[in-house]
């Protein structure tokens, strides 16, 4: 004999001798059979102690089978309801099917047509909690994935945080020092002559330490809204020389020489000047960071034959990026500066950025000799 002891059948029928007959048939299969001469008796049941199938009669005074059925499924739509109904009542069979009746079988029950029907019964109601466990299943694991998700964001911008905080934190310093020193000066006494080129030399340093600040921040702006561009043709040797003037100061202070090659006649590019602005003053900063003992900076501008994209390069005369840092250089805060010298952002700024141009970005780098960056988008 099988276990079928988990399998607990609830029988009802207002016919005593079919209810003992079945009783015996089931118990002796090993079932767990409970009986109800009526449906209300048979829902009563139901609720104390569900059970997993139920088997019911559709000829029956007061409430009739397919009341039972609607009932039960009303209470619990996983409990599997086999309908019994004379030969001759087929359209009451159709009537529960359409119902949910896992099934019907036809008196007089036979003992195959009982087992069949069980068989059946037992396997929709498998598979329907099998179903329902990799719902729960398929529901937790994108709940812990939100979860990781949701701390990977956290660990994140924590990071971000704690680097803003002290990028700016230096910059800062420095501005209110010089600052203080300049007003406590002015109030002892008259500026002397002497004291101008100082106050001139003050004046710089706050200015270049403002920029710096002002570089952060539009980093992290672009970094996190994710703007699209606003785009327009943008000619190219104008922006370029704007960013050469950004940067003519840094580049003096670092003993930098500039060369550059334009190409006449390049056509216009279709981009946002400022965000574009931006890549490229990343890109020059990066290099003037790469040559602390000075060097030099190449500008380079020229477009394709096609005439559809143009090309601009950055090259310096730098340390070079070493093999094992180049596949991870435009990742956010990868960053082999000290700490207060670099937030790792400026580089997945510009490639975000030149993506959403629908351009391109790539780099050749000889540890030792020097980096170029090229970055090449689509004409206008
Ligand atoms: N021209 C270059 N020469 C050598 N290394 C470079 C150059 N440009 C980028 N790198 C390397 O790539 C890293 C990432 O550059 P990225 O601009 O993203 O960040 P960062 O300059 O370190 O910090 P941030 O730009 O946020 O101030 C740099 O720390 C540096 O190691
Ligand atoms: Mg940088």
């Amino acid at each position: 004999m099988s276990d079928y002891s988990d399998w607990h059948i609830l029988v009802i029928d207002d016919e005593k001798d079919i209810l003992d007959v079945m009783y015996l048939a089931l118990s002796d299969n090993g079932y767990q059979v409970t009986t109800a001469p009526d449906g209300t008796t048979g829902l009563e049941l139901c609720r104390e102690t569900p059970p997993r199938i139920v088997i019911t009669d559709i000829r029956m005074p007061g409430m009739n089978g397919l009341e039972v059925l609607e009932a039960v499924k009303k209470l619990d739509p996983d409990i599997e309801v086999i309908v019994c109904t004379a030969f001759a009542e087929m359209d009451l069979a159709i009537q529960a099917l359409q119902l949910d009746a896992s099934d019907f079988i036809t008196k007089p029950i036979s003992d195959h047509a009982l087992h069949l029907s069980l068989e059946r019964a037992k396997q929709r109601y498998t598979s329907r909690k099998k179903l329902q466990d990799y719902a729960k299943f398929l529901e937790r694991q994108a709940a812990d994935q939100a979860q990781i998700l949701h701390q990977d964001k956290m660990m994140s911008l924590g990071r971000l945080a704690a680097s803003v905080v002290h990028e700016i934190n230096n910059p800062l310093s420095g501005i209110l020092n010089y600052s203080r020193l300049m007003s406590k000066i002015l109030k002892k006494r008259p500026l002397k002559e002497e004291k101008i080129d100082k106050f001139t030399q003050y004046l710089e340093l706050v200015e270049t330490e403002t920029e710096r600040c002002s570089q952060i921040v539009s980093n992290l702006l672009a970094f996190s809204r994710k703007s699209p561009p606003s785009m327009g043709p943008v000619r190219i040797q104008e922006l370029l020389q704007k960013c050469i003037s950004l940067s003519q100061h840094k580049l003096e202070l670092q003993n930098i020489a500039l060369t550059t090659s334009f190409q006449p006649d390049f056509p216009a590019i279709q981009g946002d000047a400022n965000q574009l602005q931006q890549c490229i003053i990343n890109l020059i900063f990066n290099a003037i960071d790469a040559m602390p003992e000075g060097g030099n900076l190449h500008i380079e501008s020229h477009y394709h034959a096609d005439k559809a994209h143009g090309t601009l390069a950055i090259t310096d005369t730098g340390a070079g990026i070493p093999e094992d840092n180049l596949p991870h250089i435009f990742e956010p805060f990868f960053t082999t500066k000290q700490e207060g010298y670099g937030v790792g952002l400026g580089l997945s700024t510009v490639y975000g950025i030149i993506d959403r141009h629908n351009g391109k970005i790539d780099v050749e780098s000889r540890p030792g000799h020097g980096t170029t960056f090229f970055i090449r988008l689509p004409a206008a």
